[in-house]
């Protein structure tokens, strides 16, 4: 693979980032650094969706100025990105100058090549979504069924996309591609909802809408969110009708681009439409993941159970984001839903990363100073099936990973450092010492330490700040790229001393969690 691009969904900022944007954010995270694990050339744009109703009525309640919303709220979500460790590219909003010149040159060209038009509308509007529902899609109380309120009924001159032109070509591309849509499950859904897609409003009457981009040459009308905010994924690159940039040519199409379940439709129609329009190929993959809901229940104001991954960190007296990261990144098989509560979250993570995969560090480490003053010597070097059981696994997870299945790559990691616990405890080190066969423990232990750099390098893309630790005590390049591991890193002579094994990860603990929270 020579380049690998990947986007996240743009979040509105009409609130804080909450535990669901992060779920999203950290996934996409972990796919990309695993394929910077694979590839030179690698790209990660994130950023944040301001224009709208929604983002006007909300800042208007707040006394401010929607500019000034956005400017806060923005912040929050970089903020939250940085101390989730999300290592974007790129974040990109909305507001943006270079955005919205680039949103209105395309929207101009849309409408020259007659891919836009005007008309009058009558339309059902949900502000939640931002976009016109039909009837059909309303509960039976006529309700969004995604927002449960009831829509407005907006009467206005609006343009349209021609999206029934590109009806044909869209099922085409999705029937002849079946891993465009991932899960796979999902391609379905969008083929029943391409059954009956009419021409999209692309526009709204300033008179309703004023925070948006400008159509050129009409006072009247706004660009209306989606298509601005689709063609963030481009702009970002350098986008430009009249002649893109280096860079947007070496990183479009995206390898994926990941986004909730709830707004797959506006991705695997209106925004292949889009691009068809445009004449640009079309991003290889859309991972559609499922929605994270907090002890079983769906997140929402009006219960109170909003959760940001910053409390999360604060909540459990956290200095690093790697245990959150791990959860997450697990929380559910690729596309389906998850679930994040703090119990599950706490025994999770100290019986993976701290019992199992910390602990089996540390005691190796400790056995190798204990008896050998922490030197490898040439004898301990040996072959052992183990190792192949770790390239097993390193050619498992970048399958997974083709896949975009970052829960059950996860798993098979785990895996491995379950079976390497065995090893340890099959062969018994300490025994071996004790009847002085020393050369056979210095074996277990050097194989155990090779095994160690392999798994340092396959939980990196979730443990980033674990895994660099991990790989300081074993003198191991947490650089090298995945083709390139092998079961021959661990170097004869002096390794560690003493004073040098540290735990990598601490069980997280539950009083000190509960009081912080109190
Ligand atoms: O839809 N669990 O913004 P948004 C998992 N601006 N994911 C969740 C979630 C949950 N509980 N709640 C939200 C928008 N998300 C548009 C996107 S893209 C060009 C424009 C996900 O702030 C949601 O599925 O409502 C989406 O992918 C992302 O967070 C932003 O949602
Ligand atoms: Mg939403």
């Amino acid at each position: 693979m020579e380049k690998f691009y990947t986007t996240t969904a743009i979040d509105y900022v009409n609130g804080a980032p909450h535990i669901g944007h992060a779920y999203e954010k950290i996934l996409t995270d972990v796919i990309y650094r695993h394929f910077t694990q694979r590839c030179e050339d690698t790209y990660f744009l994130t950023g944040t969706d301001e224009h709208g109703i929604k983002i006007q009525k909300t800042s208007a309640a707040q006394g401010m100025t929607p500019k000034e919303l956005c400017d806060m709220n923005a912040n929050k979500f970089k903020d939250a990105w940085k101390a989730l460790g999300v290592e974007y590219s790129q974040f990109i909003r909305t507001t943006d100058d270079e955005h919205e010149k680039i949103v209105q040159k395309i929207f101009k060209k849309l409408v020259e090549q007659g891919d836009i038009y005007k008309n009058s509308y009558t339309g059902l509007y949900c502000q939640g979504c931002e976009a016109f529902l039909s009837e059909k899609d309303l509960t039976e109380d006529g309700l969004c069924p995604d927002h449960l309120k009831k829509p407005e009924v907006v009467s206005e001159e609006n343009y349209f996309f021609k999206l029934t032109k590109y009806k044909d070509a869209i099922i085409k591309h999705i029937k002849t591609n079946p891993d465009f849509i991932i899960p796979s499950f999902r391609a379905n859904e969008v083929l029943n909802q391409l059954e009956n897609i009419e021409d999209i409003s692309v526009s709204r009457a300033k008179s309703n809408v004023t925070w948006g981009v400008p159509v050129l040459g009409d006072d009247d009308q706004v660009i209306y969110v989606w298509i601005d905010a689709l063609s963030n994924y481009i702009t970002a690159l350098g986008y430009d009708p009249d002649g893109s940039s280096e860079k947007f040519n070496k990183y479009w199409p995206a390898e994926v681009q990941v986004i909730g379940k709830d707004i797959l439709k506006f991705h695997s129609i209106y925004w292949l439409a889009i691009l068809m329009a445009l004449d640009l190929p079309l991003p290889k993959h859309i991972l559609a993941h499922g929605w994270i809901t907090i002890d079983q229940t769906k997140m929402s104001k009006s219960l109170g159970n909003v959760i940001s991954p910053t409390s999360v960190l604060e909540a459990f007296n956290l200095d690093c984001p790697d245990p959150l990261r791990y959860y997450m990144a697990s929380a559910a098989p690729c596309g389906k839903d998850g679930n994040y509560s703090d119990e599950d979250f706490k025994e999770k993570v100290n019986a993976h990363l701290a019992n199992s995969m910390g602990n089996l560090l540390n005691r190796t480490l400790s056995m190798l100073v204990k008896y050998f003053e922490g030197d490898i010597k040439p004898e301990f070097k040996v072959k052992s099936e183990l190792f192949d059981k770790a390239l097993e696994t390193v050619k498992a997870v970048k399958h997974h990973f083709d896949y975009f299945e970052v829960q059950e790559a996860a798993q098979k990691i785990i895996e491995l450092v379950d079976v390497t616990n065995k090893y340890v405890t099959d062969n018994a080190p300490w025994t071996l010492a004790k009847e002085g066969q020393m050369d056979k423990c210095g074996e277990v232990l050097t194989t155990v330490l090779e095994v160690m750099c392999v798994i340092s390098s396959l939980i990196y893309p979730y443990c980033p700040n674990i895994a660099k630790a991990m790989a300081e005590q074993l003198s191991y390049n947490l650089n090298t790229k995945l083709d390139d591991v092998n079961c021959d890193n661990i170097k004869v002579g002096h390794l560690i001393d003493k004073e040098n094994i540290k735990p990598v990860f601490l069980r997280m603990d539950s009083e000190l969690a509960d009081k912080s929270k109190k």
